[in-house]
This record gives structure tokens, C-alpha cells and sequence, in this order.
């Protein structure tokens, strides 16, 4: 039986993803941060007997000391995607020191100590396949959104690096470069704006993307298929970044 870790496992992508890798009959170890996001998760998955934990990744010391022992419970991954995100929309004038910290840790420190944690004693199984989930805010300027740009485009270099270092270890590492996607936070971004129209999908011209064509687009980097892909961006954008 296959084992994946997923983190930001209780919503959107993540939670549409694990639903996918369960009904194949993997085995799961599954991420949020809150007791909400861990309530779902118990809801939908509870009887199938994957494994939850709470964790806030804007404080990764919370991985260094306590994903090694759930590793040791739950066994060697074939796969981990990290979904773990968190936007922030703030003009420089607002610029806060800790906030653009915590969103550092969330997106891409956490992810980078992961990696370290999993591959320090061997929590993987040869062909571990491990998936960052990216964003056009990486490529492109926007007014506002400063810390989630740079720690995407941080998230990026850093999938690149690692998949330089560790596929001699027989793993690989691919990002996603998502666009605009039908999630729970979409819908929330889009009622806090005053216009209804979307700007980004004036230039995303093949429409607003669905979270089951992102989680098609995971599993082909997950799988066999994919076995040539190392340190690639893998463009699920409809059309923004051509
Ligand atoms: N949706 C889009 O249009 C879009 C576009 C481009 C890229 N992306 C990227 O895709 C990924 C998933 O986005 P999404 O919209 O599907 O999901 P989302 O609604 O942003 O959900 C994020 C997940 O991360 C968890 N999380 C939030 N804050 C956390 C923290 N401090 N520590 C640990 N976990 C935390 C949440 O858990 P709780 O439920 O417990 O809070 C939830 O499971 C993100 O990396 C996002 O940047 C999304």
C-alpha cells in the first residue's frame, strides 16, 4: 500500500487530493492546522484509518520535533505534496515583520524541514515522489502581494535545489505553478473584493481552473509516469503564464 503525506490536507486542493488517494486505498498521513481542518478531516476520512495532525507550520520547530515520530508510527512515504499556503494581500505601507516571517515558514521554510526530516533517517521508500504546490504570484508583479510572491518563488528554488540534491537518493521533486483555482479561498478572496470581476482571469483566458484538473495534474507527478520529471514546474495556469 502506497503512503502519502499531504500537508494543508483539510481544504481546497489538498482535501480534494486526499480524497482522490484514498479512494485509490492509499494510506495517508494528513495535515491541518487548525481544529476545524482537523474535525473535517476526522469526518471524511476517520474510518479509513489514515492519520491526522494538527500542526502550524508558520512555526516549524512544531516539525522538527514532531514529524519524525509520527513518520516512525506511520512508515516510508512513496509520495509528499505540500499544500500548506498562506496568502497575504498588503501594500508596503502595511508591511509587518512577522507576518511576512510566518508566511516564509508556512510556504516554503516548513517545507524545506520537512524534506530534511523525511530523508534524515530514511522515512522514504525509493521513488519517493514529493510535489510544491506554486502559484503564478511567483512570475508575476502584483501590488499587495509581496510575501506570498516571494515565498512561492523561494518555494520554486528551493524544489529546483533539492531535486538536484536528492536524486541520487532515487527522489524527485516537482512544483505545480497553479493559476486561479475553484477553491473555498478563491471564493473568500473573491467576496472581499468590491468589483465581481476577476482580473487574473482577464489574462488566464482558458477560465477559472477546477480542483480536480490540479489533483490530475498531482498524481501524473506522484506517478510512474512522471518518472523523468525532476525540478520541473509543472504549468497548471489556463493559459496566465503563456
Ligand atoms: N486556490 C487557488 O486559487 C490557488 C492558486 C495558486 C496556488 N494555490 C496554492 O495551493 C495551495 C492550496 O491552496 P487551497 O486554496 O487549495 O487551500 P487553502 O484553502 O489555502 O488551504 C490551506 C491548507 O493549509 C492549512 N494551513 C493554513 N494555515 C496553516 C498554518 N499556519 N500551518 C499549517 N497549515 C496551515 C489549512 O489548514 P486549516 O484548515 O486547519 O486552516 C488548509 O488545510 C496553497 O499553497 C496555495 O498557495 C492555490
Amino acid at each position: 500500500m502506497k503512503r502519502t503525506f499531504i500537508s494543508g490536507a483539510s481544504k481546497g486542493i489538498g482535501f480534494a487530493l486526499a480524497r482522490r488517494l484514498s479512494d485509490e486505498g492509499q494510506n495517508l498521513l494528513l495535515q491541518a492546522s487548525s481544529d476545524e481542518g482537523i474535525d473535517r478531516l476526522k469526518d471524511q476520512f476517520g474510518a479509513k484509518g489514515h492519520l491526522f495532525w494538527k500542526s502550524d507550520f508558520t512555526n516549524p520547530s512544531s516539525i522538527t520535533n514532531e514529524l519524525e515520530g509520527l513518520l516512525r508510527d506511520f512508515g516510508t512515504l512513496d509520495g509528499f505534496v505540500h499544500c500548506v499556503g498562506i496568502r497575504s494581500r498588503r501594500p508596503l505601507s502595511l508591511f509587518q515583520l512577522e507576518g511576512m516571517q510566518a508566511v516564509m515558514n508556512a510556504n516554503v521554510v516548513s517545507f524545506v524541514e520537512t524534506m530534511r526530516i523525511i530523508t534524515k533517517r530514511g522515512y522514504f521508500n525509493p521513488g519517493l515522489s514529493v510535489i510544491g504546490i506554486s502559484s503564478i504570484s511567483a512570475h508575476v508583479g502584483s501590488p499587495g502581494v509581496t510575501a506570498y510572491a516571494a515565498s512561492k518563488a523561494a518555494l520554486e528554488s528551493s524544489i529546483r535545489c533539492l531535486a538536484a540534491e536528492l536524486f541520487k537518493k532515487s527522489i524527485r521533486v516537482n512544483g505545480l505553478v497553479c493559476g486561479q483555482v475553484n477553491t473555498e479561498a478563491y471564493h473568500e478572496l473573491m467576496s472581499s473584493k468590491e468589483s465581481e470581476a476577476d482580473p487574473v482571469l482577464q489574462r488566464q483566458y482558458m477560465g477559472l481552473l477546477e480542483v480536480d484538473q490540479i489533483v490530475d495534474a498531482i498524481c501524473y507527478l506522484l506517478g510512474g509516469s512522471s518518472s523523468q520529471m525532476n525540478g520541473t514546474m509543472f504549468p497548471a495556469h489556463a493559459g496566465f503564464l503563456s
